[in-house]
């Protein structure tokens, strides 16, 4: 594996039109001999194909070590195989199983696994958990796309052979979901879990409060939610999660190996807090609720006392039922904070999250501040964002914080793809598929280390994004790419293959009801 971490560009590429030539022979998908391609997205760190295919039938079982981990990740596989093939595959921990779930192995770290197939079983091996649930993903497109539907389908049900060895290339693979633009309820967020899911991504963000929502409950002060939260974008009801949705959105995001991690955006885009008490305001007086897609008008009160004891409520609540290690403090588009006063603020909120056990992270303008020990910077600028300010971003870096890269231009999944995109903004410019995938997080940002680079994360902001649909359709087939770019090794970057291994998630969308955007850049089987 380490060697294929290392491949030369050209050998990685050759590797993977090695996997992919296996569709040649899978031609005619209803021959026995047959096996569907190997075309799996994010792109595994090393395919070995070779060997027979192995086929599920009504006999398969599925073998899992005896843990509640892997016993879990096996209920998960089955509840996927069983609609579609319509056999009872039964999880088992002893006895024999043609489907295997091993923990063990070695340098496979915290998220990574091997997948052997052959003509007499496939085994995934783990070193953790969720290195088995990755495995699952890929096994998940390892099988015809039919395999997602909810109704029983035609096989035959074959697994290629060979070997897949993979890990991640970034330990963060995020995407974001605003949730205070327009309300999204509990299995709306769910929903959009299980999406990431697929792609191996490992973090969610929740930006739960802003200008127009306040999202979460907060027992010390309680009209931030029942206020704060009672209208959005264009002046629907909004919403907000009591402290059980809450628990309930991070127990299934952990269920399927997703940390969340909470954002409450501090000291801009606060109005709808500063809306909900006249008393965090320097002048005492309550702003209206605030339903326009504005930004950077709001600032907490820097000066006031009691501003922090606010922001040391809502901090230790929230971290109290966030397990994840991260709480992220916003800090963009702070244009109503003066520089002194955002420093001022920086300095005394970021060790409010380290007294509450977690660690920072700050959209980059933090850098502008003083980035506490073991901050994470997350740079949403663009690719021609200023030298000053991509230099400020790579000075922190080199003194050791952090980035997590959102390219607005590349990553932000609101931005349309074409000036035809019915939903979505351009101020960031318009983002089609290839632009999303075709650069390098190691190499992006000038002056800074690679090993400053904790990976990605792919935001979806919500001013016109209003039901799933929406964001399905702004997500995919970006969101993959994005996905791509925080797991594969660089030596599998190439556009002219990834779009090859984009093209066949579109079957699988189409099973799943996943509605996307047929870019025209990428060669979309016939429906
Ligand atoms: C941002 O897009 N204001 C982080």
């Amino acid at each position: 594996m380490r060697q294929h971490h290392r491949t030369p560009r050209l050998l990685g590429t050759l590797l993977l039109v090695a996997a992919a030539g296996i569709s040649l022979v899978g031609a005619a998908p209803h021959t026995e001999a047959a096996a569907p391609p190997v075309r799996v997205v994010p792109a595994p760190a090393s395919v070995e194909p070779g060997g027979s295919p192995y086929r599920i039938t009504g006999d398969t079982r599925i073998r899992v070590d005896d843990s509640r981990e892997a016993r879990t990740v096996g209920d998960y596989l089955a509840d996927i195989l069983r609609p579609s093939t319509g056999y009872r595959l039964p999880v088992t921990s002893h006895g024999a199983g043609a489907i295997r779930l091993r923990l063990g192995g070695k340098g496979l770290g915290a998220e990574g696994y091997r997948l052997d197939s052959g003509r007499s079983g496939v085994t995934i091996t783990a070193g953790r958990p969720a290195g088995l649930f990755h495995g699952v993903q890929t096994l998940r497109q390892l099988l015809p796309a039919a395999v997602e539907k909810d109704s029983v389908q035609r096989g035959p049900w074959l697994i290629a052979g060979g070997t897949i060895e993979d890990t991640p290339r970034y330990a963060y693979r995020g995407a974001m979901l605003d949730v205070s633009r327009h309300f999204f309820t509990v299995a709306q967020v769910k929903h959009y879990i299980d999406e990431l899911a697929l792609y191996k991504v490992n973090k969610l963000h929740l930006h739960l409060s802003d200008d127009q929502g306040w999202r979460i409950a907060v027992d010390s002060w309680p009209r931030l939610a029942a206020h704060g939260g009672s209208t959005q974008v264009g002046g629907g009801q909004g919403g907000f999660y009591t402290k059980a949705d809450y628990r309930e959105i991070v127990r299934y995001a952990s269920s399927r190996y997703l940390e969340v991690v909470p954002e409450i955006d501090m000291p801009g885009h606060t109005n709808a807090a500063l809306a909900s008490y006249a008393e965090l305001n320097c002048d005492g007086v309550a702003p209206p609720l605030y339903t326009g897609t504005d930004v950077g008008f709001s600032s907490l009160c820097v000066n006031k006392p009691l501003t922090y004891d606010f922001v040391d409520d809502v901090i230790r609540e929230l971290a109290a039922i966030t397990p994840g290690g991260y709480l992220h403090i916003g800090g963009d588009e702070a244009h109503s904070t003066s520089h002194a006063d955002y420093v001022t603020f920086m300095d005394k909120v970021q060790p409010l999250v380290a007294k509450y056990g977690k660690k920072v992270i700050g959209w980059h303008q933090l850098t502008g501040a003083t980035p506490a020990k073991g901050a994470i910077a997350q740079y949403w600028g663009l690719d021609d964002t200023g030298a000053e300010e991509k230099a400020q971003v790579a000075r922190a870096a080199q003194n050791g914080t952090g980035l997590v890269l959102s390219p607005a231009d590349r990553l932000y999944l609101d931005m349309k793809y074409t000036a035809d995109t019915p939903l979505g903004q351009d101020w960031a410019g318009l983002v089609e598929v290839r632009r999303a995938y075709d650069w390098d997080p190691g190499g992006y940002l000038p002056g800074v280390p690679a090993s400053a680079v904790k990976g990605v994360e792919a935001p979806l902001w919500t001013e016109t994004i209003v039901t799933s649909a929406d964001i399905d359709v702004m997500a995919f087939p970006r969101l993959p790419g994005a996905a791509e770019l925080g797991w594969s090794p660089a030596s599998t970057h190439d556009w002219d293959t990834y779009k090859v291994r984009l093209a066949a998630q579109g079957p699988r969308w189409d099973a799943l009801g996943i509605g996307y955007y047929r870019s025209p850049q990428v060669p979309w089987p016939a429906r």
